[in-house]
């Protein structure tokens, strides 16, 4: 560890310059009853629940956008805007009814603000706004990767520092959760994210074609078509980033490489219209396998640099892994081996709580609440962001510190 070449107190500094546009009222803060609305539109899901103090569900409903968007081969932003539009206001006068309550019974609305499609997130907001503006509420912005971060903490015991992987369809990230509102960033993609390549690929693979997987999104179909591989060797692709003693992620170079290989087979085997290539069970296995170790090599060497740095106490080795991609159990699996090496406890959240959806957002929202930050009642300073990093970026310093990470050998 060298602390003078990386002292604590500058994260500390570097941290506190955040959200200063946002208001913090201590006088919100309080354990007592409250109940936290939660709206989430930040992609294609429409999610809104509604929490207590204890972070129990009074209700939650997530309206998903998937099979329009299969049938569309994407997310078309302006579709997304469109739905979330005509989901919103039935979600929420849904859940009301569902917990039993009214506006009144609200406490404050947390709504996610960023990162996200802008055409989507603004849909969030502005309900948000008229809902907060008509029942005089406040509203606690959220950030949804952060969100993604600490839904695990509801139902599990994690205090804070711990290490966070977050892997979904819009990102792909390594962070230290210090605090409700404090993160250290040590990686991050540097092209695309995971569940994007395999949704990508599912589509290219034509996946949808085969009725057992015409409904699931890319990443369920291809971890479903893996199980029935029957020689996952078959396809070998190379780690990304072998070479570079980062944190940071590219799925790019693998998504080509999968979709060079269906296009020779297709050829090869002369595949028309909407017929699938034979081999694409042991495709499918092989790609699953060439990101989980991808994903594994990048968390050992984050381990190694928070070990280095003292970002995460020995008593407290804990990680959580979080988004969509989190569901995939080939991966989970994966990283549970590089853990148990590691001496780390390994959390995720339980699947419909991995995906995007509403509880996470009205989650965060009453950690927010119940200490007072983030809580805004003059609305003119709220705004959408499409991009917004998490936390503060560390990814410089561990690029200098030059970890020589000994690659964990994985018999997948
Ligand atoms: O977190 P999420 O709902 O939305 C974003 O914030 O991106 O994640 C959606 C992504 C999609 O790309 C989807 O294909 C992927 O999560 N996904 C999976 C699985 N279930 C959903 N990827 C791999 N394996 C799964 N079982
Ligand atoms: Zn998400």
């Amino acid at each position: 560890m060298n602390l003078n070449k990386f002292p604590r107190f500058c994260y500390r500094r570097l941290l506190s310059n955040r959200s200063s546009n946002f208001f913090r009222f201590n006088t919100y803060s309080q354990s007592s009853n409250c109940a936290i609305l939660g709206i989430e539109t930040s992609c294609d899901d429409t999610g809104c629940a509604i929490i207590n103090q204890d972070g129990k569900v009074l209700s939650d409903v997530v309206h998903s956008q998937n099979l329009i968007h299969l049938r569309n081969g994407g997310i078309i932003p302006d579709i997304a805007q469109d739905l979330h539009r005509a989901n919103i206001e039935p979600a929420i006068s849904g859940i009301l009814q569902e917990a039993n309550m009214t506006m009144a019974d609200i406490s404050a609305i947390a709504v996610t603000l960023e990162p996200g499609l802008p055409l989507s997130l603004v849909v969030g907001m502005k309900y948000a706004k008229h809902l907060a503006r008509r029942h005089n509420k406040p509203i606690i912005p959220i950030h949804h990767m952060e969100a993604h971060a600490l839904i695990t903490r509801k139902d599990q015991e994690i205090p804070f520092p711990f290490l966070v992987l977050l892997i979904s369809g819009g990102h792909c990230l390594l962070a230290v959760a210090q605090d409700v509102d404090k993160f250290l960033l040590l990686g991050e993609s540097i092209d695309c994210a995971p569940g994007e390549i395999f949704d990508k690929v599912a589509r290219r693979m034509k996946l949808k074609n085969i009725p057992e997987y015409s409904k699931m999104c890319g990443g369920q179909a291809i971890e479903m078509a893996a199980l029935k591989a029957t020689n996952p060797q078959m396809f070998k692709f190379p780690l990304p980033l072998a070479d570079y003693k980062d944190c940071n992620f590219s799925f790019n170079g693998l998504k080509t490489s999968v979709l060079l290989q269906v296009h020779r087979k297709e050829r090869d085997h002369e595949i028309k219209a909407n017929n699938v290539i034979p081999e694409l069970n042991d495709l499918c296995a092989a790609m699953l396998a060439a990101t989980s170790r991808h994903l594994v090599h990048r968390l050992q060497r984050a381990i190694e640099f928070c070990h280095d740095n003292n970002l995460i106490p020995e008593t407290n080795k804990k990680l959580v892994v979080s988004g969509g991609v989190a569901c995939n159990n080939y991966i989970f699996n994966a990283l549970t081996m590089l853990c148990s090496e590691a001496n780390y406890k390994i959390y995720r959240p339980e699947a419909k709580l991995c995906t995007d959806n509403g509880v996470m957002i009205a989650w965060n929202g009453l950690e927010k609440w119940q200490r007072g930050i983030d809580i805004v009642n003059d609305f003119k300073t709220l705004d959408i962001k499409a991009n917004s990093k998490l936390g503060v970026s560390l990814i410089d310093k561990v690029k200098e510190s030059k970890i020589q990470t000994k690659l964990m050998k994985l018999n997948l």
